[in-house]
């Protein structure tokens, strides 16, 4: 036996030294960590259990039967965040550049199922020089099984990519389907088409880190939800990203206790809006004073600024925070925001997580760039996105609501629980000036009578109180209040029912 005993764990070591040391040396003179190390950093000490670490690939082609490691290029298995179970796999470049075969499809396929099964998130850790070349068709074919088992999982359990490395070609495809992509700076890149096949066909000269590097994906394409500076740090940042998730469809995201009061006044918030109904401000104060203890974790902060997404918890729960920013095109809604706040909203809506949206937005930004980049559709996303959606919905108007933008920006009439508004809420048509200029256009000429009407549009529209009357407004609160407000109508909403139509699916404006 104890032979036996020693022989399982000769095989063991061998199979956890994937690539060899010299590989493994290479890995981590690039700032990299190995596979293994990574999913140390990732899960609760002593809590990973791995399954599959001696699986092996089956081909021969190319001396394929020469270049055997077991696992085959993957670790793959289970373990706790927080106490919370996730599955892993975790790519090792080390062996074979962590290429995809059949049998390292196989292996993430495994865990997908099991994931299903038990209803807990899949996170990857990709690294990966893409389909395994000397396979041919069945690493395609193991790609193929992969992304089939994304979709199906797809609002069922949370699946969260870290590019930690090359991720190239069509394998970009099921990171891009999976709810939220995170790249390492410097050391990551996605593209459908490397920089070579780039200057072949269009000519162009780019690097790596320009055609597909963290920067580009989190600052220009929108691609990735963060980046972050090395591995170690977004491991950490993911550990406490997965807290605020739930660990499927059906489960209640997990309540934290919190030492920070649900009643907690802030009248700082009280001076946050400008009596310059044109000057902007942070919105971004007002959501870390509302969360509980200041704690936002922002998504895509360097993209699409103009709007605000990410998880922050009041009293104790998740609720996930949409937000027009007045510091950013003042707030206006565009193509890039649309799309990045309506895509937050459908997973908070497939997770049943609560959505607590603050408004000052003047409108959607005009234009012919817009227009002709079809700012219908894509605004059309948006609104889409909120009206289908059930979960909890509190909306608080700090300033601007003016438009076809406050009706999208969950207003009563799509299905807002509670809608708040602060004294300085102006829910109107449009802004005074450009009102004026359309009704009162053969006044123009006369400055005065154009200052007095302005004046008395202002006047009439430029308060929450109208809205008010109508009831499309619940009630005018003092800023102070906010966060307090909030968790009361939270724990109101908590038993709140509420489905759609049956249908096989809806078609939203893609
Ligand atoms: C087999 C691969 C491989 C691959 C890398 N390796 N990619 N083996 N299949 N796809 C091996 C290398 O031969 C090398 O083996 C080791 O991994 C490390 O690779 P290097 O090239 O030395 O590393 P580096 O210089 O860091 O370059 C990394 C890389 C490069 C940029 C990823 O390896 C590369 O361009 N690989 C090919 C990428 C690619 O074209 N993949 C197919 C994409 S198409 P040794 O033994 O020397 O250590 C695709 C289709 C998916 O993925 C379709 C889904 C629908």
């Amino acid at each position: 036996m104890q032979e036996i005993i020693e022989e399982l764990e000769r095989r063991r070591e061998a199979a956890k030294l994937g690539g060899g040391q010299e590989r493994i040396d290479a890995q981590h003179a690039r700032g990299k960590l190995t596979a293994r190390e990574r999913v140390d950093v990732l899960l609760d000490q002593g809590s990973f259990e791995e399954w599959d670490i001696f699986v092996e690939h089956r081909s021969t082609d190319f001396d394929m039967a020469n270049k055997v490691v077991p696992g085959d290029g993957v670790v793959t298995g289970y373990g706790t965040i927080n106490g919370r179970m996730v599955f892993v796999f975790s790519q090792d470049f080390t062996v074979l550049g962590g290429s995809l075969s059949e049998a390292h499809a196989g292996k993430i396929c495994k865990i997908m199922d099991h994931a299903m099964k038990v209803g807990v998130p899949v996170i990857g850790l990709n690294d990966s020089g893409g389909a395994r070349i000397q396979e041919g068709i069945d690493s395609l074919a193991g790609y193929a099984e992969v992304f089939q088992r994304n979709v199906l999982a797809s609002g069922v359990i949370p699946q969260i990519s870290m590019i930690m490395g090359p991720c190239a070609g069509g394998a970009v495809y099921s990171p891009a389907m999976t709810d939220f992509i995170f790249m390492v700076k410097d050391t990551s890149y996605m593209y459908v088409t490397g920089p070579e096949v780039v200057k072949t066909v269009t000519h162009e000269t780019v690097t790596h880190e320009e055609l597909g590097g963290a920067n580009t994906h989190s600052t220009r394409s929108g691609v990735a939800d963060g980046a972050f500076d090395n591995d170690v740090e977004a491991l950490l940042s993911l550990r406490r990203f997965v807290d605020f998730l739930p660990l499927n469809n059906r489960s209640e995201c997990p309540r934290r206790k919190v030492d920070d009061p649900a009643d907690r006044i802030e009248t700082s918030l009280d001076t946050l809006v400008p009596s310059n109904p044109n000057q902007p401000y942070d919105m971004k104060e007002l959501i870390y004073k509302v969360v509980d203890v200041g704690d936002f974790f922002e998504l895509q902060p360097d993209y699409a600024g103009n709007i605000v997404i990410g998880f922050g918890r009041v009293d104790g729960s998740t609720v996930g925070v949409v937000a027009n920013q007045p510091m950013v095109l003042a707030g206006c809604l565009d193509i890039q925001s649309s799309v990045k706040a309506a895509r937050f909203v459908r997973f908070c809506d497939a997770f049943g997580i609560p959505i607590v949206t603050f408004v000052d937005v003047p409108g959607f930004l005009p234009g012919t760039t817009q227009e002709y980049g079809g700012i219908i559709r894509h605004g059309a996303k948006l609104l889409y996105a909120y009206a289908e959606c059930t979960v909890p919905k509190i909306t608080v108007i700090t300033r601007k609501a003016y438009g076809g933008a406050y009706d999208v920006m969950a207003s009563k009439h799509l299905r807002g629980d509670v809608n708040l508004a602060w004294p300085s809420a102006e829910i109107a048509v449009m802004g005074s000036k450009g009102a004026v200029e359309i009704i009162f256009r053969q006044e123009m000429g006369d400055p005065d009578k154009i200052a007095a009407r302005t004046e008395e549009y202002q006047q009439t529209f430029a308060n929450p109180f109208i809205a008010g009357h109508r009831g499309f407004i619940d009630d005018v609160i003092l800023p102070r209040d906010t966060r307090r407000r909030i968790s009361r109508s939270l724990d109101m909403l908590r038993g709140k029912q509420l489905s759609n139509p049956w249908r096989k699916h809806g078609n939203i404006p893609l």
